[in-house]
């Protein structure tokens, strides 16, 4: 009886999808350094499991490597944090790029602008803490905006930015022909030297979406699009019968 339930239960979730997919993913899989991982990550071994591959989990002597878009760049994983059954799931990353312009306290870091693709069927990820740091040409002698801090010490332009800038910011207007750049912070943005509070280990925080979210802790599935890129929960109810 609740055999049946269960097969037709999983052809709803999934009508589409081949069974061949419904090999079981264990609940934990080692990655080194990094602990036990969960899904949404997996191994390279297994991209089966998860939408957030690591790679070289399985050697001691290699850094832990993860990307955040296809065919993008490879990124030290520093830190993993995933409470059993929770949504709520942060990593932390290391862009060695901008760590050695920092530690150089190389102007060349703000020229960039960090932002993630929201390429992820079944997540929204966002950068954990972040502010706007603004470049102004000091050709274009804008006048200070009040409250704002700034740094004078890059070769062409000066910075400003201040503990909270909000999207309505009435400094904004005196700002307006500066160019606008998000970096990754470790405090909060209000020391004389931004080199301070600027960083390259970035925490990226992990939404699932609810239909994701409900797949995987109430119905021990992986999430997946099938032939007709529509969600459907796999491998779930099945995977649990005796
Ligand atoms: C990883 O999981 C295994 C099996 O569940 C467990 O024995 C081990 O202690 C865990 N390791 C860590 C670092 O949590
Ligand atoms: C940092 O400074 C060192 C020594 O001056 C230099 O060799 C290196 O290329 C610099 N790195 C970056 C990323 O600018
Ligand atoms: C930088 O801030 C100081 C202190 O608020 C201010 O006196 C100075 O005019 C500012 N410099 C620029 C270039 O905005
Ligand atoms: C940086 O990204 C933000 C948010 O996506 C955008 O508003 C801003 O124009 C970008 N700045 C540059 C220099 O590309
Ligand atoms: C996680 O949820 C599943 C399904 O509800 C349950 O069987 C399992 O015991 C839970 N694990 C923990 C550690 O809470």
């Amino acid at each position: 009886m609740s055999g049946v339930y269960e097969f037709v239960s999983l052809l709803l979730f999934c009508h589409l999808m081949p069974l061949l997919l419904a090999a079981a993913c264990p609940p934990l899989l080692s990655c080194g350094d990094l602990g036990n991982i969960s899904f949404p990550f997996t191994t390279t071994e297994r991209p089966d499991c998860g939408f957030l591959p690591i790679r070289n989990c399985e050697d001691p002597l290699k850094f832990k490597m993860i990307q955040l878009q296809n065919n993008g760049e490879w990124f030290r994983v520093v830190l993993v944090a995933q409470l059993r059954n929770s949504s709520i799931i942060t990593f932390q990353i290391r862009d060695k790029h901008l760590y050695d312009l920092l530690q150089n306290e190389s102007c060349e870091a703000f020229r960039y602008n960090y932002t993630i693709p929201p390429f992820f069927h079944f997540a929204a990820l966002r950068i954990q803490y972040h502010t706007s740091l603004f470049r102004c040409k000091r050709s274009l002698h804008v006048s200070p905006p009040t409250g704002m801090l700034n740094y004078t010490k890059c070769p062409d332009y000066d910075l400003y930015y201040k503990h909270i800038i909000t999207a309505d910011d009435v400094s904004r207007s005196s700002l307006a022909a500066c160019t606008e750049v998000q970096l990754p912070i470790k405090d909060v943005p209000d020391a004389i030297n931004p080199f301070t509070f600027v960083t390259a280990d970035i925490i990226i925080r992990v939404d699932l979406t609810d239909e994701c979210a409900d797949c995987n802790y109430r119905h021990g599935g992986q999430c997946k699009l099938d032939s007709t890129e529509t969600f459907c929960c796999v491998n779930g109810i099945l995977q649990q019968k005796p």
